[in-house]
């Protein structure tokens, strides 16, 4: 059986928008190398009042909105970040305060990149097994926070934001590639990359938030090599092939990355949704951000077969297939 429905998308970004020029008077770089080596040209970046929880509130409410339903009716919230508010309560919690949802399940997913994939298999299992009808999956990051601003191999590649989606839980009925609802999902994690991609700090190490840190040139390798192969996973679990997908949306790193996946797979560059030259890395956000973007301008359509995949610090990877 098909697992839950997407009844709708929203997201939120910060009001302040930085770009590469700015960004070239702080550090030692260039519009020219960022726009060369990533595909970014800006990003958003969380001012004063704006936090996590802020950002995936008003995405949730947009997402609700989207949908058409109330948030007294979800039962389940899941947000994926690795910038929460604050070391506990999870930030999930905030947003059902905010939302005036209280009573249901909430908590938070850590899986850095893959975040939103992780949030997004962990709702949908919980839906199939009925501990709630209707949930708010949330990616949602103000990565901002964690960067060093002297580092510009990893500072200019990050932004803030938040993307939200309702699910409902399967209600039996179709089933398969031509049926709405989540088709296939593959998750995985190498816990032996730790140093690849990492914060240098936190609660019961350093008693500090930290710094990210990141090789990038060996994420880039393992980034084309494990989500070239979680997709392919995906692909055979649904028994699907690569030019049956309406439109990929992957995690926002790099569009070298978007574009050496989609030609590994065999994807038609034009069907990979690219908005990491106005959003750049969001981390968790990015899949859900994306995904909201490409739905209300129109090039996401209901019933249409679309591919989510993301990779990340841990290492953390995976993908789900979803019929709108
Ligand atoms: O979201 C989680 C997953 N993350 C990713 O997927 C990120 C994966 N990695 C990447 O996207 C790329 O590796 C980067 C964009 C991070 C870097 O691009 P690259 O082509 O791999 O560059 P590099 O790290 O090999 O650095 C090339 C040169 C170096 O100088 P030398 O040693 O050749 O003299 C760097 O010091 O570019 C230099 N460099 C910069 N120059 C100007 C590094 N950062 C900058 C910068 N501005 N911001």
């Amino acid at each position: 059986m098909n697992g839950s429905r997407l009844l709708g998308t929203g997201s939120a970004l910060p009001a302040k928008v930085v770009t590469n020029a700015e960004l070239a008077e702080r550090v030692d770089t260039t519009d020219e190398w960022i726009v060369e080596r990533t595909g970014i040209r800006q990003r958003y970046i969380a001012g004063e009042g704006e936090t996590t929880a802020t950002l995936a509130t008003a995405a949730a409410r947009a997402a609700l909105a989207d949908a058409g339903v109330d948030a007294s009716s979800i039962g389940l919230i899941v947000l994926a970040t690795a910038t929460p508010d604050n070391t506990f309560p999870a930030t999930a919690t905030k947003v059902q305060a905010a939302l005036g949802c209280n009573g249901g399940i909430a908590f938070d997913v850590a899986a850095v990149c893959s975040g939103f994939l992780y949030a997004l298999a962990t709702a949908d299992s919980l839906l199939r097994t009925g501990m709630a009808k209707r949930a708010l999956v949330i990616g949602a990051e103000t990565f901002s926070r964690i960067l060093d601003w002297e580092d510009r191999t990893t500072c200019v590649l990050f932004g803030d934001g938040a993307g939200a989606v309702v699910l409902e839980a399967p209600s039996g009925g179709d089933s398969g590639k031509n049926a709405p609802g989540i088709i296939a999902s593959r998750l995985h994690a190498d816990g032996a990359c730790h140093d690849l991609l990492y914060v240098d700090g936190g609660p019961s190490t350093t008693q500090t938030v930290g710094h990210v840190r990141m090789k990038g040139r060996e994420v880039f390798r393992h980034a084309v090599v494990n989500l070239s192969s979680v997709l392919r996973e995906v692909l055979d679990e649904a028994g699907v092939s690569a030019d049956e997908i309406d439109w990929v949306v992957p995690h926002q790193a790099n569009a070298r990355i978007l574009d050496a996946t989609a030609k590994k797979l065999g994807l038609a560059p034009e069907k990979v949704i690219v908005t990491v030259d106005v959003h750049a890395n969001t981390s968790a956000a990015s899949v859900p951000l994306a995904l909201d973007v490409a739905r209300k301008d129109g090039r996401i359509k209901p019933g249409d077969l679309v591919m989510l995949e993301a990779m990340g610090g841990g290492f953390t990877w995976g993908a789900s297939l979803i019929r709108l």
